[in-house]
């Protein structure tokens, strides 16, 4: 795990975008995997300032969605479907053809979730997957207790997860109680994982994901058996972290090893 912890919001954003920048200088037709939620918003901004100045082109970029509320029609204003084209892909140069996500209300359920995954594994698995995490260490809608390694499925809110989603919502009445979202499993198959958080209600959240027992009960800290997951943290998202000065020690020092060996 490659823990970077900044001074703001902002440099994490910046900082994301300049990862996923680089590896899409290595293969134009990268595979995305993209979550919702405030805090993925300042690197979709960043990438779209890329995009918009012609630094970063998106035509061949193809997106999958990580979940979506169930029973929410894809233009309803809090669907992830409606958050994803508003704050991103109607600001960029990204073919729809390209475009995948979860549907709220789809026929089969079942059947939509297996496809969704054929589809992920037809594009050659997802490049680079943006996480952000919930309060109780949840990584896309796997709530605590989910299976390690479970696939794409229905998944049933907790009531922390309703309450802190209510603030989307003129009323918490009005928050979907189930959901279908990328398993953990899923997930862990992603190339690279971006794991992006801020603020001080994010700190025990990410000192259960990155230094506490690889467990069920906090389900980010399946990222620790992943070989390519870096962590992006504010210095109130970080604030837990018994390693923390190793850490901006490690990222101060990139780069320096073969100035070392000579
Ligand atoms: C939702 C999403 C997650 C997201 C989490 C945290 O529950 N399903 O993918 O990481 O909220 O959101 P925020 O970044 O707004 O704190």
């Amino acid at each position: 795990m490659e823990v970077i912890i900044t001074s703001s919001y902002g440099k994490i954003c910046e900082e994301a975008a300049h990862i996923i920048h680089q590896e899409w200088q290595k293969k134009n037709n990268l595979v995305l995997g993209l979550a919702t939620g405030e805090t993925p918003l300042g690197v979709y901004k960043e990438l779209t300032g890329m995009n918009q100045r012609n630094e970063f082109d998106f035509s061949d970029i193809v997106a999958f969605s990580l979940d979506e509320y169930l029973g929410l029609e894809e233009d309803h204003p809090q669907s992830f479907a409606y958050y994803m084209t508003e704050n991103f892909f109607k600001h960029i140069n990204i073919k729809t053809k390209n475009i995948f996500r979860l549907e709220g209300r789809p026929s089969d359920i079942e059947a939509h979730c297996q496809k969704y995954e054929e589809k992920i594994k037809s594009y050659g698995g997802i490049d680079v997957q943006i996480l952000g995490i919930g309060r109780n260490g949840h990584i896309g809608f796997n709530e605590p207790g989910s299976s390690l390694s479970s696939r794409t499925r229905v998944k049933t809110l907790t009531e922390e997860t309703i309450r802190d989603n209510a603030r989307f919502f003129t009323d918490e009445r009005e928050v979907p109680r189930f959901c279908l979202t990328m398993g953990i499993g899923t997930v862990m198959e992603a190339k690279m994982i971006i794991l992006l958080a801020s603020g001080k209600e994010k700190s025990e959240a990410i000192k259960n994901c990155v230094e506490g027992a690889v467990t069920a009960s906090a389900p980010a800290s399946a990222l620790q058996l992943h070989p390519r997951v870096k962590i992006l943290v504010d210095e109130e998202a970080g604030s837990q972290l018994t390693n923390k000065d190793y850490y901006k020690w490690v990222f101060k020092n990139k780069g320096r090893v073969k100035d070392y060996m000579k």
